[in-house]
């Protein structure tokens, strides 16, 4: 099961790991596309570091390396 709160990775506006998942599925893979969307990155700005490394994580597949 599932723990939501664990999910949350921006507590200012709620935003969940999924959420931002979601987003990059549809293309949305910049942190001021993100944070617009969302919310995140717009209260204290603490979840600026977890949402990079999401984004990093993500697109730092083997096919995208130079
Ligand atoms: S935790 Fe995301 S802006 Fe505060």
């Amino acid at each position: 099961m599932t723990n939501i709160k664990d999910d949350v990775i921006c507590y200012c506006s709620g935003t969940t790991k999924e959420q931002v998942r979601a987003l990059m599925a549809q293309g949305i893979n910049e942190l001021d596309l993100i944070s617009r969307e969302t919310g995140a990155c717009s209260g204290c700005g603490a979840c600026d570091v977890t949402i990079k490394a999401i984004l990093t994580e993500s697109l730092n597949l083997p096919n995208h390396r130079t």
